[in-house]
């Protein structure tokens, strides 16, 4: 049993800062931890071009330090262009798109409704080595029950854009599902994806036996332990394109704790402790095959996927116990519960 080992600072592959009090509170979280993050642009409204990243950077620019790499991406809607694609793809902090089916989730109105119309613009994303980062979610409806939103998207939109554009680079984000894990566990060099703290640590008896847990809801929704055994075990077998990334998606507690409560787990507060905790709970991080896992799972393949250097800058991982805080407070008043809230999680990051 080692207690204590080190890892290269990581990227938080998938983040949600947001753009108003709750930025000045998950952009020092980030930044605290990792080297560098992928920012989602699902803001109102949305980061859709060059200029809109920019803006976006000057006002996030307050709450980031020299060294940390933020690095951006395009929503894309039915109207981004090539043109667009070109002008990301020449910006040094743009490594991606964001493909959001309209309406699957929090702020993706605008998102895209008819993907195979947006082929040209896919194709001048693989021309250039851009990375489409995908939320694989279809609409929820008449035949389509909300835990399958997914399997129904890898069926019906990840099978035809891997066949009809090969060379292009995916991330499937926030993989919850046996179906998804399955695929992307045999899928070609240009094809990986991120887990989440959440998809790892609970299923949906956590989120719905004895009682409705808000703050498990996100999405894709929890599936069932089949499915997180599922992804267990592309982690397990140290699958190369299988990374972390929080999907941190912080809401006020009145927006989740009401009638009709908004999806997001907040993590971005220690996310290598939560993974830690993952890790313990499933494979004993005590072990230093385990800890050689998760240093790559949390801090490597991800970051070398996206061809991003890995932080020669280290953080010393330690068997000392902590409790999360039952909430954090924001400028406005308002305040955040995060994941596992008042729990005690086993392993604590320390800085030496
Ligand atoms: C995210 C959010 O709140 O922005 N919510 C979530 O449940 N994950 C959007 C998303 O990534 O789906
Ligand atoms: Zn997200």
């Amino acid at each position: 049993m080692t207690t204590r080992f080190t890892i290269p600072r990581p990227y938080d592959l998938h983040v949600h800062w947001r753009d108003d009090d709750r930025t000045a509170l998950a952009v020092p979280h980030t930044v605290a931890q990792c080297a560098g993050a992928v920012v989602m642009p699902n803001l109102v409204p949305p980061v859709r071009t060059v200029a809109d990243v920019d803006a976006y950077l000057s006002r996030l620019s307050p709450y980031l330090t020299e060294g940390f790499a933020p690095m951006m991406t395009l929503y894309l809607t039915d109207d981004t262009t090539v043109e667009d694609i070109a002008a990301a793809a020449a910006h040094p902090r743009v490594v991606g798109c964001k493909l959001y089916p309209a309406g699957a989730t929090t702020n993706s109105h605008a998102g895209v409704t008819d993907l195979q119309a947006l082929r040209p613009v896919l194709e001048a994303m693989a021309e250039r080595g851009m990375v489409l980062l995908a939320h694989g979610e279809v609409l929820a409806g008449p035949g389509v029950d909300i835990f399958e939103k997914e399997a129904r998207w890898v069926e019906t939109q990840l099978t035809w854009l891997t066949q009809t554009v090969p060379e292009l680079k995916i991330s499937c984000e926030h993989m919850t599902s046996a179906v998804m894990a399955e695929f992307v566990g045999s899928a070609g060099p240009n094809v990986g994806g991120s887990v989440t703290p959440q998809h790892l640590l609970y299923d949906r008896n956590d989120l719905l036996e004895g009682g409705i847990k808000p703050h498990l809801y996100c999405l894709p929704i929890l599936k069932k332990h089949t499915d997180r055994a599922a992804l267990w075990r592309l982690v397990k077998d140290q699958h190369p394109r299988v990374w972390a990334g929080t999907d941190s998606a912080p809401h006020t507690r009145g927006r989740k704790e009401c009638a009709c409560g908004c999806a997001g787990c907040y993590s971005a507060y220690d996310m290598v402790s939560l993974y830690a905790e993952a890790f313990d709970r499933e494979l004993g991080l005590g072990a230093s095959a385990v800890q050689a896992n998760f240093r790559e799972f949390v801090a490597v393949r991800g970051a070398e996927f996206y061809g991003m250097e890995v932080s020669a800058e280290t953080l010393t991982v330690v068997a000392e116990p902590q409790v999360v805080p039952s909430h954090y407070d924001l400028a406005g008043g308002d305040t955040v519960v995060p994941l596992c809230a008042g729990e005690t999680l086993g392993w604590s990051v320390v800085s030496e």
